[in-house]
């Protein structure tokens, strides 16, 4: 995919369309807008849409297969950093793996005096649970899903101790929050009755610690070079050491996560929600790390929750979401989260790349300076001169776009 940045928006299309195998209808999901009647099926007191610039994200091979990765993002340079990464990690590429798509639903109990005796009640009636919690998924039994274990744990608290069951269940290719908080719902009343106890919460944990997903690449020193390989050493050990640069740090892996997730119809909160308590179990800390291997290469490894879905939800309902998904050929949830821990890597390598090479604001305000210039009046063709002639002043300010324009119009 050398070069695909410089082909116009029209040769894009053309060519991710033959290469994606893209029908008319898919086409038509990424020109307009969501249809209203579905905007209003998804969410309420509905008025309108957002649109969000779509890209794609090139160069990525993962376990040896190639992908064409859809990512929705308002932010400059972060679909061209993901691809510039993916490049920069050819021939080889990424390595990916996910664990099974296991998530974790809790019920709360309260008012129990023994909990002990409890929680041997419930596990003694886990058949009839996981009869309960089936009840409610047929379909995702059929599917090889469905309720796989029972957990208590007894939690003290300064309002009397807990007993909170979690409930592990396979969900197979979907998000997962639906079919989870029924089943929550479905065996609570039998909790009840078991424990003597009274349920309060019935819900989903977003901290899908049993459904992480795995992706490794190397980055030669002979093609990045070594000084950038020490910088970005120091500026992982900073993230390593340093909340406030962590933070910031998988800002930039999130930037690529939720991009994908976005394009793909995924509840991108839960993925954040997910990712940062899984980063902070124990002290806050990077969700990708990096080292040098023998030949002085750099390797880097990125762990997460990546609570994804390829059926239902908005992955269904929205047209861009199943567009997404062709253009990805992903044939489970587990793959897509394969994907966008790869992208998530990307990303921060990216990211780190640049800003201890020639800082991020070179490329940022580049690609910025077209938005600058469209905001102080140019149309479309007048931005891409006026953005050079920016850069090349080395002064990019909506004000300084206004004087060029004028000049440019004269
Ligand atoms: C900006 O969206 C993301 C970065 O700040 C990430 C980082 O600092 O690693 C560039």
């Amino acid at each position: 995919m050398t070069g695909f940045h410089k082909l116009s928006r029209d040769e894009k299309i053309k060519k991710i369309k033959a290469l994606s195998g893209l029908d008319e209808s898919d086409m038509k999901s990424l020109e307009g807008p969501l249809d209203a009647s579905v905007a209003e099926m998804m969410s309420e007191n509905v008025i309108g849409t957002v649109k969000l610039p779509f890209g794609i994200a090139v160069n990525f091979v993962i376990n040896g297969r190639k992908y064409l990765i859809p990512m929705c993002i308002e932010e400059p340079s972060v679909v061209a950093a993901a691809s510039n990464a993916a490049k920069l990690a050819l021939p080889c590429g990424f390595r990916a793996e996910c664990s099974q798509p296991v998530m974790i639903g809790q019920v709360q109990l309260v008012g129990i005096s023994d909990t002990n005796k409890a929680r041997e009640s419930i596990l003694s009636g886990i058949s009839t649970i996981k009869k309960l919690a089936n009840g409610r998924d047929s379909v995702m039994v059929k599917l090889g899903g469905g309720l796989e274990d029972v957990e208590v744990r007894l939690i003290g608290s300064s309002r009397g101790p807990m007993v909170v069951v979690h409930l592990i269940v396979n969900v197979v290719d979907a998000m997962g929050a639906n079919c989870v908080n029924s089943m929550c719902e479905a065996v609570a009343p039998y909790l009840e009755e078991v424990t003597g106890g009274r349920a309060v919460l019935k819900i989903i944990s977003n901290l899908a610690d049993r459904r992480l997903a795995a992706a490794a690449a190397v980055w030669k020193k002979d093609v990045i070079g070594e000084d950038v390989i020490e910088g970005i050493l120091d500026a992982y050990e900073l993230a390593r050491v340093d909340a406030y640069r962590c933070a910031t740090n998988n800002k930039g892996i999130m930037n690529g996560v939720d991009a994908v997730a976005i394009a793909t119809g995924n509840d991108f909160r839960a993925l954040e929600a997910g990712a940062h308590a899984y980063a902070a179990i124990g002290r806050y800390r990077p969700l990708a790390e990096y080292e040098k291997n023998s030949e002085g290469d750099l390797v880097g490894r990125l762990k997460m929750p990546l609570a994804v879905g390829i059926v239902g939800g908005a992955t269904k309902t929205n047209p861009v979401a199943r567009t997404s998904l062709k253009i990805l050929g992903v044939k489970s949830a587990s793959e897509l989260a394969c994907v966008m821990a790869c992208v998530g890597l990307a990303n921060n390598f990216a990211a780190l790349r640049a800003i201890v090479s020639e800082g991020i604001q070179r490329g940022h305000m580049k690609l910025h300076a077209k938005n600058i210039a469209m905001s102080a009046g140019a149309s479309h063709e007048e931005a891409v001169s006026v953005s050079t002639k920016m850069i090349e002043d080395k002064k990019i300010s909506v004000s300084h776009a206004k004087k060029i324009l004028e000049e440019m119009r004269k």
